[in-house]
């Protein structure tokens, strides 16, 4: 028999009863967490969202309540009146915030019944079920207290954020979900428009074009805690569907982004009592590539740089470079072999090596000789006791591995302090890449990003001058912030003339046509008085990541998708009715 909630009220949450409420009559509701029995005496552990208190029901003070106890299960909702109470010396219990009390219960209310969960909720570590039996079952997985600590914190930091940017004098505005496809380089989730068959409106990727426009439209400054969709390839610090804080501001500066976004980031980390150093050291994505192979180089790591050294042999348009290891003398050839396997993920041929041990071992001793070898050691920096690992191959190659390399060593050797927060800005990106899959160049950041003001004349040389291979040496005014390795934002000051957007919009090999056909609203726009404006948007996720200290996105998003882009609770994505689909006017193809 359930009880009523009728006119029961909490006076007070679970986690928040210490030495001072002794004597107070107080009432509790929550979850069965744990129940254990000792005849006279039983004790439940009751949870809510706050903490968990300890409920004693004692078969001579509370005879009913007592009985009823008996029957308790997990997860059963329950409220509980009773007497706060110290507990005994031998007791008390230092690893909860209640637990120099407990309340001996007089009444108990069960307010609902639970099936046994399918597994055990208190787990930590090792002992969680699998991640997928939990995603089946997020509601329960909720209930950990970490889940609910990382959800908590994350209403704390949207709260500051809003805040914040609007004391900056900024605007939150919602911008449209049913658009047209926006390049942030991702494949876009479609949804077909039943009014008009055969058309289909596009989920935003990022709401780019409409912060642009609202700068267009004399908004001034806006920010927006925005979804953003992107069918793509998934990994760990990526969602099909993430939230952004969109921001864009007229006739910003570079400087005037870079205060705004360090002050937001310097009062977020407060929140976890972090004071992070304001402002922060800026590098040119030129420097970040060439002394740590990556665009989001981890700075808590020291050291570790990639050197460039002198292999003889090398073919035209490769380069080799080697990172120090201080003490790497040591790595067994089981370690290195494994590192080899590791460089190779990131398309290095294979991984040199060379160790000063107490003689000079080394990958390359049969074909460079010992003298060769020790230079190669002397030039990298190396001393007795080291190692250098090198990878040669084209600039790319070599960077992503390497710089992958750079991190995995500093784990693995732990290298990495932790509670350090090392942040800084990569700028000076390059505006497009070249894919030699088709022969293209496409953009870096996205084609709405301004080139500096010295490159522009490279742009219109190669544009209008057809000299095509100036492409990729023009330098674009984007930055992105990095804390400790995870790129946190990224941002551009944007084009904001005519002429500017069609020549890039030309270099991308777009035709006039297609340029119109996908962005003519917004081509035109520009012909109206755009401001100068530029922007930036930090991911919210990857930034809860790096506050709630986890390296599973899923940990900080209430009902996350799994890598193959499927929520295992509602179990989406899911057919539907023919019917529907006749409406759609859209049939399915069976392969
Ligand atoms: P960008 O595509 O770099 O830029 O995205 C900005 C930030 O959003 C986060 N992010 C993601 N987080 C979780 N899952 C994903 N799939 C995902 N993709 C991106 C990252 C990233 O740094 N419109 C531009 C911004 C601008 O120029 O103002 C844009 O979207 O933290």
């Amino acid at each position: 028999m359930l009880d009523h909630l009728g006119n029961l009220e909490r006076t007070h949450s679970c986690g928040e009863l210490r030495a001072e409420h002794i004597g107070n009559n107080v009432l509790l509701m929550g979850w069965v967490a744990k129940r254990r029995d000792f005849g006279e005496l039983t004790f439940v552990d009751l949870r809510d969202r706050a903490g968990i208190t300890q409920v004693v029901f004692n078969s001579e003070d509370a005879s009913e309540a007592h009985a009823k106890a008996k029957d308790l299960r997990g997860e059963y909702v329950i409220a509980v009146k009773g007497d706060v109470v110290a507990r005994d010396a031998n007791t008390r219990n230092p690893k909860i915030a209640t637990g120099d009390v407990e309340v001996r219960a007089r009444e108990l209310f069960v307010l609902n019944d639970a099936r046994t969960p399918p597994f055990q909720l208190d787990a930590s570590g090792d002992a969680l079920a699998s991640e997928d039996l939990r995603l089946k079952f997020r509601y329960l997985d909720l209930r950990r207290s970490q889940l609910q600590a990382n959800l908590h914190l994350r209403h704390r930091v949207t709260n500051e954020i809003r805040r914040y940017m609007t004391a900056q004098g900024f605007t939150e505005i919602e911008t449209p979900i049913l658009i047209k496809s926006t390049p942030e380089g991702a494949r876009d989730y479609i949804v077909p428009s039943r009014i008009q068959p055969g058309k289909f409106f596009a989920l935003p990727q990022s709401p780019q074009l409409f912060k642009q426009l609202c700068m267009i439209g004399g908004l001034d400054k806006y920010f927006q805690i925005a979804h953003c969709f992107r069918d793509e390839d998934l990994r760990a610090d990526r969602q099909p569907e993430f939230t952004q804080l969109d921001v864009e501001m007229s006739f910003a500066r570079l400087e005037d982004i870079y205060r705004l976004i360090e002050g937001l980031f310097a009062s977020v980390f407060k929140l976890i009592n972090v004071d992070l150093p304001v402002p922060f050291p800026r590098f040119t994505f030129a420097e970040v590539m060439n002394r740590f192979g990556s665009d989001k180089p981890d700075l808590r790591i020291q050291g570790l740089e990639l050197k460039e050294i002198d292999v003889p042999g090398l073919a035209e348009g490769e380069q080799a470079k080697g990172i120090v290891v201080s003490g790497g003398a040591k790595l067994s050839r089981k370690t290195l072999d494994e590192l080899q396997e590791f460089a190779k993920r990131y398309g290095a041929k294979f991984l040199a090596w060379i160790k000063l041990g107490d003689e000079i071992s080394s990958s390359l001793l049969k074909a460079l000789g010992a003298e060769t070898v020790a230079k190669i050691a002397d030039t990298a920096g190396a001393e007795k006791g080291d190692a250098v690992l090198i990878v040669s191959g084209k600039p790319k190659v070599v960077a992503a591995s390497l710089g992958a390399l750079r991190n995995e060593v500093a784990k693995r050797e732990n290298l990495i302090p932790s509670d350090v927060y090392a942040p800084l800005w990569v700028t000076d990106f390059p505006m497009f890449e070249f894919h030699e899959e088709d022969g293209r160049y496409y953009s870096m950041h996205h084609p709405f990003t301004s080139p500096v003001d010295e490159d522009l004349q490279l742009l219109e040389r190669a544009v209008e001058g057809g000299e095509t291979n100036l492409l990729g040496q023009i330098r674009t005014k984007a930055y992105d912030p990095v804390i400790n390795g995870v790129e946190m934002a990224s941002g551009s000051i944007r084009i904001h003339r005519r002429d500017v957007q069609r020549l890039v919009f030309k270099a991308l090999g777009m035709t006039t046509e297609e340029a119109r056909e996908r962005f003519g609203f917004f081509l035109d726009a520009l012909e109206y008085g755009t401001p100068p404006h530029g922007g930036i948007a930090p991911g919210i996720d990857r930034l809860m990541m790096v506050l709630a200290g986890t390296d599973n996105m899923r940990d900080v998003i209430a009902f996350p998708k799994t890598a193959s882009a499927a929520d295992l609770m509602i179990d989406a994505p899911g057919g539907v009715d023919p019917k529907q689909l006749d409406e759609l006017h859209l049939r399915i193809v069976e392969d």
